[in-house]
C-alpha cells in the first residue's frame, strides 16, 4: 500500500517535470512567437472581405476575434511621405492616416492650423507644431523636400516614400484644380490650356502656386526653378531621390505600387485598401494639351520628364522580378477597392461646396452594411479631418 503510494508520488513528480519542460521550452516560445507575429484583428471588416473575395488567409468567422498571419516581419511604423502635387497623393495620405490612427501613432502637424508645412519653402523643423520630445511616426502633409531637416525630424530607420505621375496628365489635372486660368487672366477663354500652350515660353512662374505648373514634382523634391534647365542639377536631384527614398510610387500603376509598399512595410492588404480622393469631375476632364504642343510641353518640363522616366524604369525593374503571388495580390487589391467603393460610397458624382469645385466629393452610402461603417468612414475622410483628429489627440 505504502509502496504504491510512493511510486504514484514519484510518477507525479516525473509528470510535473515533463509538463514544466514542455511549457518552458515548447509552449512559451510558441506563445511568444505568436504574440510577436500574429496580430489580432477585430471583426468585421476583414471577414467582410472573406465573403467578397475569399481572402482565405485573413478570415475564419466564428469568433469575434481572428488571427491574421502576416509575413515574418515587423510592420513599419515610421514613414515620411513626400506628397507631390496633383499626383494621387491624397489617396495615399488617407492610407497613411488610417494606419496612424488605428495604431495610435504620432503625426507631424503643420504649425498655425494650416495643412501644409509652409510649402513652397524648404522644410524646416520650426514648421512643425508642438514638437516635443516625441518624434513623429508619420509626416504626410505637403512639404518641400529637405533631406537634412526631414531626417533630423524623423526617427532613424524611417521609410521615405513619394509618388510621381506622368507630366502631361499631372499638368492637365493641376491646371484647372489650382484655377490657373484665373491667375493667368484667361479664365474667359474657351480653351485656356490651349491659350497657355501657345504662349508658354512667355510664362514665368512667380506666384507660389504657380510652382505646381512647371516641373512641379522636381520642385517639390527640392530642385530650384533656376536649375530647371541645368542638366547636372537635375541629375543630382534624381540621384538624391534614388539614394534617400525607399520607394517611389507611380500613379499610373497605383495598385502595383501599393502592393510593393505593403510588402516592403509588412502591412496587410486591408491597410492599403483605398478609394480615390480628389478625382476630377467628368465635366472638367475635357481639356487636354493638344498634340501639336506636346513635344514642346515635355521640353518645357524636361526635369519632370527625366525624373518620371527614371523612376518608371526603376519601378519596372523591381516589378519584373515579382512572382505570381505579387500579381494575385494586385488583382485582389483592385477587386477589394472596387468593391469597397461600391459599398461605402453613394454612386455618381457629387460636388463640393467649397473651392474644390473641379473634383468629386466622396459621400457615404446611407445603406451600407453597418459592420462596414467604421472602415467606410475612415476611407472617405479627407486630410483636414485627420489633421484635426491628430491635433485634438496630440496637442492637449
Ligand atoms: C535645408 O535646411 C537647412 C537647415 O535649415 C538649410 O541650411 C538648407 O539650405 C536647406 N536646404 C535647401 C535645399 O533648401
Ligand atoms: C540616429 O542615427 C544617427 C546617425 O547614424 C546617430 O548619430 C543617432 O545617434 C541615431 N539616433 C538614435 C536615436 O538612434
Ligand atoms: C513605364 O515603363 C514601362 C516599361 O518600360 C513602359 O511600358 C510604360 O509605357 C512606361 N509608362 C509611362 C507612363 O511612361
Amino acid at each position: 500500500m505504502r509502496l504504491t503510494k510512493l511510486s504514484r508520488f514519484k510518477n507525479c513528480i516525473i509528470w510535473a517535470m515533463i509538463a514544466f519542460l514542455v511549457i518552458k521550452f515548447a509552449v512559451l516560445p510558441i506563445y511568444r512567437f505568436r504574440k510577436r507575429f500574429v496580430h489580432k484583428v477585430v471583426l468585421p471588416s476583414i471577414c467582410y472581405f472573406d465573403k467578397v473575395v475569399q481572402y482565405e488567409r485573413a478570415c475564419k468567422i466564428g469568433t469575434n476575434v481572428l488571427f491574421l498571419f502576416r509575413n515574418m516581419c515587423q510592420p513599419i511604423d515610421n514613414v515620411l511621405f513626400l506628397k507631390t502635387h496633383k499626383t494621387g497623393g491624397s489617396s495615399i495620405a488617407n492610407i497613411l492616416f488610417r494606419f496612424a490612427k488605428s495604431r495610435h501613432l504620432t503625426v507631424a502637424l503643420p504649425k498655425k492650423q494650416i495643412f501644409s508645412f509652409f510649402w513652397p519653402w524648404s522644410f524646416q523643423l520650426s514648421f512643425v507644431d508642438n514638437l516635443g520630445e516625441k518624434r513623429p511616426n508619420l509626416l504626410s502633409s505637403h512639404a518641400r523636400y529637405n533631406q537634412t531637416t526631414m531626417q533630423a525630424l524623423m526617427p532613424n530607420g524611417t521609410k521615405f516614400i513619394t509618388i510621381l505621375r506622368h507630366p502631361i496628365s499631372r499638368f492637365e489635372s493641376a491646371f484647372l484644380f489650382e484655377d490657373f486660368p484665373a491667375f493667368l487672366g484667361i479664365s474667359g477663354s474657351l480653351n485656356p490650356l490651349k491659350n497657355l500652350m501657345e504662349d508658354i515660353d512667355k510664362f514665368n512662374p512667380e506666384i507660389s502656386t504657380m510652382y505646381t505648373l512647371r516641373n512641379s514634382m522636381s520642385f517639390d523634391l527640392g530642385l530650384e526653378p533656376e536649375d530647371f534647365e541645368n542638366a547636372d542639377a537635375v541629375s543630382n536631384l534624381i540621384h538624391s531621390v534614388k539614394k534617400n527614398f525607399d520607394l517611389v510610387l507611380l500613379v499610373e500603376y497605383f495598385d502595383e505600387s501599393l502592393i510593393l509598399l505593403k510588402q516592403q512595410f509588412c502591412w496587410s492588404l486591408e491597410d492599403v485598401i483605398y478609394v480615390k480622393h480628389n478625382s476630377r469631375l467628368q465635366a472638367w476632364k475635357k481639356h487636354h494639351i493638344p498634340n501639336k504642343f506636346k513635344t514642346h510641353f515635355l521640353e518645357w518640363n524636361k526635369a519632370d520628364v527625366l525624373l518620371y522616366d527614371h523612376f518608371n524604369e526603376t519601378f519596372w525593374n523591381i516589378v519584373k522580378y515579382q512572382d505570381e503571388n505579387f500579381w494575385s495580390e494586385v488583382r485582389l487589391l483592385k477587386k477589394m477597392s472596387r468593391k469597397i467603393a461600391e459599398d461605402c460610397l453613394q454612386p455618381g458624382e457629387h460636388k463640393h461646396d467649397n473651392w474644390k469645385k473641379t473634383v468629386g466629393k466622396l459621400i457615404l452610402n446611407q445603406k451600407m452594411d453597418p459592420r462596414m461603417e467604421p472602415l467606410c468612414r475612415d476611407l472617405v475622410q479627407d486630410e483636414d479631418f485627420y489633421l484635426k483628429i491628430f491635433r485634438d489627440l496630440q496637442c492637449k
